[in-house]
């Protein structure tokens, strides 16, 4: 979405997505990223492998899809952005903290998430000229260890990365990235479908499928339920207006619910194909499922090698990798930038170099927590992590807290039955459904696992 909407948006008209699919690779193309193809496996791999994958199943359907049926039934009913839909919706109220918290968190995000589109990048060009040719998963940890724990080449390739969104934020050119990334994606599904069979036929495979798939009831704890639900959020891109953010330019005859639902399904999907990638890799090499935020990189290159043509497939991988990550990351800039440019009438072009300013800034800072700043920690979490959790699992859920309690006990239920049945000319089997979870289960649930977090209970 570029400055051609946004300008058309503060002149009254404003331009929608022509077709379902239009909105399905949107929003698509904002859930889908290193969410699931970094972050997933890893957080599994920290928090004890099915037991996690259950609880994250549960939230992303009973949270996760109601939540975004609201964010779109706002953003579509508003045509606004996450300050302007609270400000029209209800008037004088205090309900946009909710925007202001959706700002940090944006800002936080951008800024680990750089980090992780640079070593990307880093790992295309290393797959392309042919570097990644080494013999054993020792020699890939080493690897990946050596560069990530250096000065200069990883904060090079973040600011190499954030650089790139600063062209399409500034020329309003994401529509020719966004239907470069329709093109694409499917690709992206098509070799991770290659690569899941690929790991299924590993030596010891059936070790890490269990590790995926097989919960131990006994490993839910209240860290794991707290990480199951940012990862719900983080991996949806719910909680701080992006996808009302999209929604806004939907069509009148946008199924909302349906859309939700393909969403979630999707982006589930492909997070589970990366877990069937990942960790039967991680068995069969003699890997650490728990390495952290390091885990796929190192992971990843290890299967490429082992297979034919392994680094054509390795370039082909991290490049489209890094486009899905600058999809997501177009989007969340976007909420910042329309704020600067909305709220404190800032020009496009000031906003967006103010915010790259900040988030360099901080992208260095979590660049420099892998290696020289390793030992600087707040709260037992380096720079990195710490942006990942407070963004994740605090911010966003918190965003959804509030959302939840606005759109199930604010607005009245009028509004919504309009939006979700596009003012009754779908059947809304689902509204019951999707109401009750809104109103009681995301609340309750969200209050629920940060009292436990807390030891409150
Ligand atoms: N959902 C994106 C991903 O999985 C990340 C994201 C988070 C994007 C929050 C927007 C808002 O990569």
């Amino acid at each position: 979405m570029g400055n051609q909407e946004y300008g058309n948006m503060t002149k009254g008209k404003r331009a929608e997505f022509g077709t379902k699919l239009g909105v399905l690779a949107t929003t698509v193309g904002s859930a889908v990223g290193l969410g699931n193809i970094w972050r997933f496996p890893y957080e599994v791999g920290t928090h004890g492998g099915g037991a996690f994958l259950l609880c994250y199943f549960v939230f992303v359907f009973l949270i996760g899809v109601p939540l975004m049926c609201s964010e779109f039934a706002m953003g579509r009913g508003t045509r606004s952005n996450i300050f302007g839909a609270y400000r029209k919706l209800a008037p004088g109220g205090h309900w946009q903290i909710a925007g202001y918290l959706a700002i940090i968190a944006a800002v936080l995000i951008l800024s680990f998430y750089s980090v992780v589109a640079g070593w990307t990048v880093e790992y295309f060009f290393q797959s392309v000229s042919g570097s990644l040719n080494l013999d054993s998963q020792q020699a890939y940890h080493n690897k990946f260890d050596e560069f990530s724990t250096g000065s200069f080449r990883p904060i090079f390739w973040t600011i190499a990365f954030l650089a790139a969104n600063v062209v399409i934020l500034l020329r309003g050119v994401s529509n020719g990235i966004e239907k470069m990334s329709n093109l694409l994606m499917p690709i992206l599904f098509l070799i991770l479908i290659a690569f899941c069979v690929n790991s299924l036929f590993l030596p010891g495979a059936a070790e890490g499928i269990k590790f995926l798939f097989m919960p131990d009831f006994s490993k839910i704890t209240g860290t794991v339920l707290l990480g199951a639900l940012g990862q719900a959020f983080f991996s949806l891109s719910l909680g701080m207006g992006c996808m009302m953010t999209y929604s806004s330019y939907f069509k009148d005859d946008t199924n909302l619910v349906r859309s939700s639902f393909t969403i979630a399904a999707l982006d589930s999907l492909v997070a589970i194909m990366a877990g069937i990638i990942i960790f039967p890799a991680v068995f069969s090499f003699g890997g650490e499922p728990a390495a952290g935020p390091t885990l796929v990189f190192e992971v990843l290159p290890t299967i490429f090698h082992r297979m034919p043509f392994g680094a054509v497939w390795s370039s082909l991988f991290f490049f489209l990798l890094f486009l899905a990550s600058l999809t997501s990351t177009i989007s969340v800039s976007e909420i910042v930038i329309a704020f600067l440019i909305e709220e404190k009438k800032m020009s496009r072009r000031k906003a967006t170099w103010f915010m790259m300013s900040v988030v360099i800034l901080f992208g260095a800072l979590c660049s420099l927590s892998f290696g020289p700043f390793k030992g600087f920690t707040i709260a037992g979490l380096t720079v990195f992590n710490l942006f990942d959790f407070v963004s994740s699992n605090i911010l966003l859920p918190l965003g959804g807290f509030i959302l939840a309690i606005f759109t199930g006990w604010k607005l009245n239920s009028g509004y919504m039955r309009d939006q979700l049945t596009n003012n009754g000319r779908l059947r809304g089997r689902e509204f019951g459904f999707i109401m009750t979870c809104v109103k009681f289960i995301c609340p309750a649930a969200i209050l629920l696992v940060f009292l436990n977090c807390i030891g409150i209970l």
